[in-house]
């Protein structure tokens, strides 16, 4: 994307500071714009994120504010605002607290930002992302959910630690929900370019993808709240790939139409982003 390129920053919480950090470090854009309902919250994450470009090198120009009518003119939405986990909750535990938080920050997309591309990330996503497609009125391939590349590197994470080859070599595939019955496709990840089961013992591969079906779970229980430097650094590689149209296949949300006999929902699926 050529010319003067915003994101805006739906919450100003974990998830959201984090995403709008990495993005300022990465230097993708030329302004981020942190929004929160919390007064004065995202002004003063904002300046402290300025403060931290000259030490780190980068010309991102990160503001924050209160009000939705600044994410005017954004290229991408992303969009984290609503309550986490807590320790024994399951995702679709969130539905009822985050629905009504989706609901109004959709109605505010729609009107502000409606040329732009909205990422998904808050919980529970599978819902969350039919929301956003359902209020909004998007084209299927303007609403795209984070997941699948989260679920995907802790996968990828764990047989790196379970191995000991460097995460380079590693590849990794998770699909479906972004629940604990989500898919980690052993055979479509890989490990210095072999299939997982040729490389890790069946035992130890399947407490692998186990432990990464319930890795958001194990996170929460840790901390007491959901996790948010790899959701973070998920959904930036999603904005990357949209901005430098570089045409990534990720594992993302999308809204199936008949795609795997599935109609109507969102899913998650390969998908190519540019
Ligand atoms: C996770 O899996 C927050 O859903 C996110 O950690």
């Amino acid at each position: 994307m050529l010319g003067n390129t915003k994101v805006t920053v739906i919450g100003g919480g974990h998830v959201g500071e984090s995403c709008t950090f990495i993005l300022a470090v990465k230097d993708l854009v030329n302004e981020v714009v942190m929004i929160d309902i919390k007064e004065n919250m995202p002004q003063g994450k904002a300046l402290d994120m300025m403060q931290a470009g000259p030490i780190m090198g980068y010309d991102t120009r990160v503001t924050g504010s209160n009000d939705f009518a600044s994410m005017q003119g954004s290229d991408i939405v992303i969009m984290t605002a609503g309550f986490p986990r807590k320790p024994g909750m399951t995702r679709e535990d969130l539905i009822g607290q985050n629905a009504p938080i989706m609901k109004s920050v959709a109605e505010q997309i729609k009107e502000y930002a409606p040329d732009s591309i909205v990422i998904v990330v808050s919980n529970p996503l599978d819902a969350m992302t039919y929301m956003c497609k359902k209020i909004t009125g998007f084209p299927d391939h303007r609403i795209i959910g984070q997941a699948g590349v989260l679920d995907s590197t802790r996968f990828m994470a764990f047989l790196g630690m379970e191995t000991g080859v460097s995460i380079k070599n590693i590849t990794g595939m998770t699909l479906g929900s972004h629940g604990d019955d989500m898919v980690p496709l052993s055979r479509f990840s890989l490990v210095g370019g072999r299939p997982t089961q040729e490389v890790v013992e069946k035992d130890k591969l399947d407490a692998i993808i186990s432990r990464t079906k319930k890795g958001g779970g194990e996170i929460v229980k840790l901390m007491g709240t959901s996790a948010y430097w790899a959701p973070a650094a998920g959904t930036i590689l999603m904005a990357e790939s949209i901005l430098l149209d570089k045409k990534m296949i990720l594992p993302c949300h999308a809204r199936l139409n008949g795609e795997y006999g599935i109609e109507g929902l969102f899913v998650g699926v390969p998908v190519q982003l540019g």
